[in-house]
C-alpha cells in the first residue's frame, strides 16, 4: 500500500459476497489497487472502480451479484468512466454468462488471477471490456499463494493466513472444487514467515485459512518423498503448523477454518490443547446426521463417528466451543434422515451453527438428482425445527458461562449501542459490555453477566493489553 496519492487519485471500492477466502482475496485486491495509487472509498458514488468479489456457493449468492449489477448499470450511465469489475468464484464459474447478462461490466477475472487486477483495469481502459479466467494449471507457486501480494487488512490486529488453496474432496452438493481447483498446500516456511511479518506489524490474531485445513501438507510431504527424501512422513502437517504458528512471538490468538471431520486426528486436538495461543474453538461441519445422506454426500464419516471425534475433541481440549454447518433438504432426505440430523445435532450440543437450505449448484453431482429434490415447504419446516435444536444448546452453553471472567479482544463500539464495547472471546463469542473507549485490537478481561442465544453481556474487569499502532509494513515480499 502506498502512501496517499493525493486528491487526484482514483478511488476504489471492493464489495465481498463470499466466505473468509473471498474476504482475504478482497484484501489482496485492495492492496494491489492501493499499491497502484488508488485510494479507498466507502462511498459508491465517489468510486472510479467498483470490484464485486463474488461467491456461488448457493443460488442466492448468484442472485445477489445480478441484483447489484442491475443497480450499478444506472451508476455507470451517470458516470461512463466508472469501471465495474467482477471477480471471485461466480466469475470463475460463469464468466461468459456475466458478460452476456451485464454488458456494462469492464473486467471479469477469476479466483486464480487475482494478482492481475490492476493490469486488467488498465487494459480494459485502453481496449474495452475484458474477461480473463485462469485455471490452476496456469499457476506457478508465487501466483498460487498470493499472500506474497500486498494486502490491505480490514483491521490492524488480525490477519488471515492462507495455508492451502483448492479442495480435493468431492462433496456431492459443493461447487467449491470446481471454482477453487485442486488442493495445494502453501510451503510451510512461507506461512511462518508471513505470520512473523504480521506479528512484527502488530498483528496479534491470525486465522489459518483453507477448505480442508487439517489435510494441510499431505501434498508437500508426498512431493518430498517423490524427490527422494525418505524422512518425509506421509502425514498432514497441520498439527505442527498450529504449534509453530502459535509459538511466534507476539501472536496471542490462532484460529483456523475449516477442518474436515473425516481427516481430523487426535494430533490436531493435542496441538490445540498444548498451544496456549490456539483458541478453544472448533468449527466442525456436520452437514447431516443421517448415515445414508452422509454417504450420498461423500462426507466420509457417519453420525456416530462424527460424535465420537467430537467427544475426543472435548476430552482433549479444555472448555472447547463447537460450531458447525448443516444442510437441510439434500436430495432424497427423508423425515427419518432429518430426525437423525436433529438427534446428532442435539447430542453434539453445538454452541451455534450455520444452517443452510440445500441449493442445487449446476455441475455438482447432487444437482442432477432432480427427482429426489425435497418439497420446499417440508424443508422450511425442517429448517425451523433444526434452528430450535441449535438455539436451545447455544443458549444453554452461553448460560453456563455466566460468572466466568474471560479474555476478549476488542472489536469496537457495539453496533447497536455506542455506549457498549463489543469484544470477542477465545471461544469466538461476541460479548457486549459498558465501557469508555478502548482501542480496537486491545485485550481485556470481562466478567460474563448475561447470556443470549447469539451473544453474551458482561462487565469490564481490566484492559490487559493495549493494541499498538501498526508499524506500516505494507508490502509483504516473501
Ligand atoms: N470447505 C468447507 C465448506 C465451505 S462451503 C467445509 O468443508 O467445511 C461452507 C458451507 O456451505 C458448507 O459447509 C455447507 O454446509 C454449505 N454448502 C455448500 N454447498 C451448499 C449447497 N449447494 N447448498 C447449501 N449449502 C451448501
Ligand atoms: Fe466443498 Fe466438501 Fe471441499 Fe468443503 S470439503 S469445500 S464442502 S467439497
Ligand atoms: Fe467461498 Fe463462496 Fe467461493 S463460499 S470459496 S466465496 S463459492
Amino acid at each position: 500500500m502506498s502512501e496517499s496519492a493525493g486528491t487526484d487519485a482514483k478511488r476504489y471500492l471492493v464489495r465481498t459476497f463470499g466466505c473468509q477466502m473471498n474476504e482475504h482475496d478482497s484484501e489482496r485486491i485492495a492492496g494491489l489497487l492501493e499499491d497502484d495509487g488508488y485510494e479507498r472509498t466507502d462511498d459508491e458514488s465517489a468510486a472510479d472502480v467498483i470490484v464485486l468479489n463474488t461467491c456461488c456457493i448457493r443460488e442466492n449468492a448468484d442472485n445477489k451479484l445480478y441484483g447489484t449489477l442491475g443497480h450499478l448499470k444506472a451508476r455507470k450511465a451517470e458516470n461512463p468512466d466508472l469501471q465495474i469489475v467482477v471477480g471471485g468464484c461466480l466469475a470463475q464459474k460463469d464468466a461468459e454468462l456475466i458478460q452476456q447478462k451485464a454488458g456494462h461490466v469492464d473486467v471479469v477475472f477469476g479466483t486464480f488471477n487475482v494478482h492481475r487486477v490492476s493490469e486488467l483495469l488498465d487494459e480494459a481502459r485502453d481496449t474495452g471490456p475484458i474477461t480473463e479466467i485462469w485455471t490452476e494449471a496456469a499457476l506457478d507457486e508465487a501466483e498460487a499463494f498470493p499472500s506474497a501480494m500486498p494486502v490491505r487488512r480490514e483491521v490492524d490486529h488480525a490477519a488471515w493466513v492462507t495455508i492451502q488453496i483448492g479442495c480435493d474432496n468431492s462433496c456431492a452438493f459443493c461447487i467449491v472444487p470446481a471454482v477453487r481447483g485442486v488442493e495445494m498446500s502453501r510451503p510451510y516456511d512461507q506461512i511462518l514467515d508471513e505470520v512473523r511479518t504480521f506479528a512484527a506489524d502488530g498483528v496479534t490474531e491470525i486465522t489459518l485459512l483453507g477448505q480442508n485445513v487439517n489435510s494441510y501438507g499431505r501434498d508437500l510431504q508426498l512431493a518430498k518423498r517423490q524427490a527422494g527424501d525418505p524422512s518425509a512422513r506421509l502425514r498432514p502437517l497441520f498439527a505442527d503448523l498450529l504449534r509453530d504458528a502459535g509459538a511466534v512471538e507476539g501472536i496471542r490468538r490462532v484460529r483456523y477454518t475449516s477442518p474436515h471431520p473425516k481427516d481430523m486426528t487426535p494430533e490436531v486436538f493435542a496441538a490445540m490443547a498444548e498451544t496456549p495461543t490456539v483458541c478453544p474453538h472448533l468449527h466442525f461441519p456436520l452437514q447431516s446426521g443421517s448415515d445414508k445422506v452422509l454417504a450420498e454426500m461423500h462426507r466420509g464419516y457417519t453420525g456416530e463417528r462424527y460424535l465420537s471425534k467430537l467427544a475426543q475433541a472435548r476430552e482433549m481440549v479444555p472448555d472447547l466451543a463447537v460450531t458447525t454447518d448443516i444442510i437441510v433438504g439434500f436430495p432424497g432426505e427423508t423425515e427419518a434422515d432429518f430426525e437423525r440430523t436433529l438427534e446428532v445435532a442435539a447430542a453434539a450440543e453445538f454452541d451455534s451453527a450455520y444452517t443452510f437450505v440445500y441449493s442445487p449448484r449446476p455441475g455438482t453431482e447432487a444437482a442432477e438428482r432432480v427427482d429426489d429434490f425435497c418439497d420446499p415447504e417440508e424443508v422450511k419446516d425442517r429448517y425451523s425445527r433444526l434452528r430450535m435444536v441449535i438455539e436451545r444448546s447455544g443458549r444453554r452453553r452461553h448460560e453456563a458461562r455466566v460468572g466466568n471472567v474471560e479474555e476478549v479482544v476488542i472489536e469496537g463500539p457495539s453496533k447497536k449501542d455506542p455506549t457498549q464495547i463489543t469484544g470477542r472471546t477465545g471461544q469466538n463469542k461476541l460479548i457486549h459490555f459498558p465501557s469508555g473507549p478502548i482501542k480496537v485490537g486491545s485485550y481485556a478481561t470481562v466478567r460474563v453477566t448475561e447470556a443470549a442465544t447469539q451473544y453474551l453481556k458482561g462487565e469490564l474487569v481490566e484492559v490487559t493489553h493495549t493494541a499498538r499502532h501498526r508499524t506500516k509494513i505494507p508490502v509483504l515480499s516473501l
